[in-house]
């Protein structure tokens, strides 16, 4: 006989395990364990063969144009769903408490439902009076968007069918869904996965387009993301540092289009305003050229991104090295360091080392190496970057630097923010800037500041 499957599931990952325990041994979080009524036993139909119903195979080619996407009118958010919501489709977004998702999402049904189209919005964490408020706030009191504060599935897909299916319905936030068809406590994975499923279902069936808003936990994962990420056709992100107003909302999954773009917001008094032009936002507060900054000329999805990498070298107090990084990773700094020590000599590994993206922003790229390398450079030898210069390119463990994608939209978009020169990696051609090409990161360092910087350790020492 099948053993029916045990009734005990981390709330992090959505592993199942047959006991409980304190520690979770998929995902290894605390105290995350926890019993739900027990499913079905599996392969039930094994021993009692249910008969199913035959269903007509079809083809892949079709005569039906595809129905027409639904823009939702705030630009930015369209441009990284690839050019609005898909009907019938399901989507995600996902971010920290307090970062903007709600403002995003009834701003985006807001001018949704300004354009003439039924959008429905459903609050399990507000009263609408507080969604009133807010839409009042940002100027969209006269939006004819449908509200409702729901948290039972079955009442919320009972409200939607008895109406015409709307364009677009958004649910915030799914954390505060459940089910009656489940004994399960609400919150638990199993109540997320099966409130989630009913609601992915209804907009299959519908054509509406779904948008499910999502807590991120600590460790920056969508509260039982397991669980539903499979589920929807596309994930999106809504991040940005605290004390900073920048909001970039980006795709990690998208069925129907890209997933490296993003876009970016500003949280003003009156909700969040779109930015078209993001580099003179992130340039915008540039002081006086100092020492260990040097602008990147990046590549976000399919538009150039400039922005200021900060960086500080200082003589080290203490017997260990203090390393910190914001808006990059640690190990790619890391790595930078060990490749300028190795193969330019310049000595900085006993020193402490900073390393800030300006504005909040979060690169990826390794074409950022370059960058990060000269503004480390220029700290170290207290050398201020040439002003009107960009950097970027990739640096391999052998100290070349590397090509990268792109290199004409970067500098294009240098040109247009008045930069005239750039620093790139061999073999780059592009007309309006004076190029230097660096070869290696000796180059770099004698290219740099106009004098070689003194190794930390000698500083130390003399
Ligand atoms: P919210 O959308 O409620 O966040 P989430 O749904 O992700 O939890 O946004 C909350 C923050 O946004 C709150 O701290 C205040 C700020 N905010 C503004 O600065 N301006 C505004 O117009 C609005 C509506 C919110
Ligand atoms: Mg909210």
């Amino acid at each position: 006989m099948a053993r029916s499957q045990a009734p005990y599931v981390c709330q992090s990952c959505g592993a199942v395990t047959a006991k409980w325990a304190g520690k979770c041994e998929s995902c290894g979080g605390w105290n995350t364990i926890v019993e739900e009524g027990a499913p079905p036993p599996v392969g039930a139909g094994a021993t009692r063969r249910v008969k199913g119903r035959k269903f007509a195979l079809e083809d892949l080619k079709t005569d039906e144009p595809s129905p027409p996407r639904r823009p939702t009118g705030v630009a930015e958010f369209d441009r990284v769903t690839g050019g609005g919501l898909v009907p019938g489709s399901a989507l995600l977004v996902g971010g920290d408490p307090g970062i903007g998702k709600s403002t995003l999402i009834l701003q985006a049904l807001g001018r949704y439902a300004q354009s003439g189209e039924r959008a429905v919005y459903i609050s399990g964490e507000e009263a609408l009076a507080q969604v009133r408020m807010r839409g009042s706030r940002l100027g969209l009191s006269d939006a004819p968007l449908h509200l409702g504060a729901a948290t039972c599935v079955e009442d919320i897909l009972a409200t939607l069918e008895s109406g015409p299916p709307p364009g677009i319905v958004a649910i915030d936030s799914i954390q505060t869904l459940w089910t009656a068809a489940l004994d399960a406590a609400p919150g638990t994975v199993a109540q997320l996965r099966t409130a989630s499923f009913d609601l992915v279902r209804y907009a299959k069936a519908s054509g509406a387009a779904l948008l499910l808003v999502g807590h991120v936990t600590k460790d920056g994962q969508i509260a039982g993301p397991k669980a539903i990420e499979h589920l929807v056709d596309a994930v999106l992100y809504f991040e940005g540092e605290r004390g900073h107003h920048f909001r970039v909302l980006r795709a990690v999954k998208n069925r129907f289009g890209a997933t490296d773009e993003i876009g970016v917001f500003e949280m003003t008094g009156q909700g969040l305003a779109e930015v078209a032009n993001p580099s003179a936002l992130f340039l915008g507060d540039r002081t006086s050229a100092a020492p260990g900054t040097a602008v990147f000329a990046g590549l976000e999805g399919t538009r150039p991104l400039l922005c200021e990498i900060q960086a500080l070298v200082s003589a080290s107090t203490y017997g260990t090295p203090r390393r910190a990084v914001v808006g990059w990773d640690t190990g790619r700094l890391a790595m930078i360091l060990a490749v300028l020590d190795a193969r330019a000599g310049i000595g900085i590994g006993a020193a402490d080392v900073y390393l800030n993206v300006a504005g909040g922003l979060k690169i990826g790229e390794p074409a950022a190496d370059l960058a990060a390398a000269a503004a480390l450079v220029s700290s170290l030898a207290g050398e201020p970057l040439p002003r009107d210069t960009v950097f970027f390119g990739e640096i391999s463990l052998s100290g070349d630097i590397r090509p990268v994608p792109q290199a004409e939209s970067r500098l294009k978009e240098a040109a247009k923010l008045g930069f005239s020169r750039a620093f790139v990696p061999a073999g780059t051609r592009a007309t309006g800037l004076a190029l230097t090409e660096i070869a290696n990161v000796s180059e770099l360092v004698s290219l740099v500041p106009a004098r070689r910087p003194t190794p930390v350790r000698a500083k130390l020492e003399s």
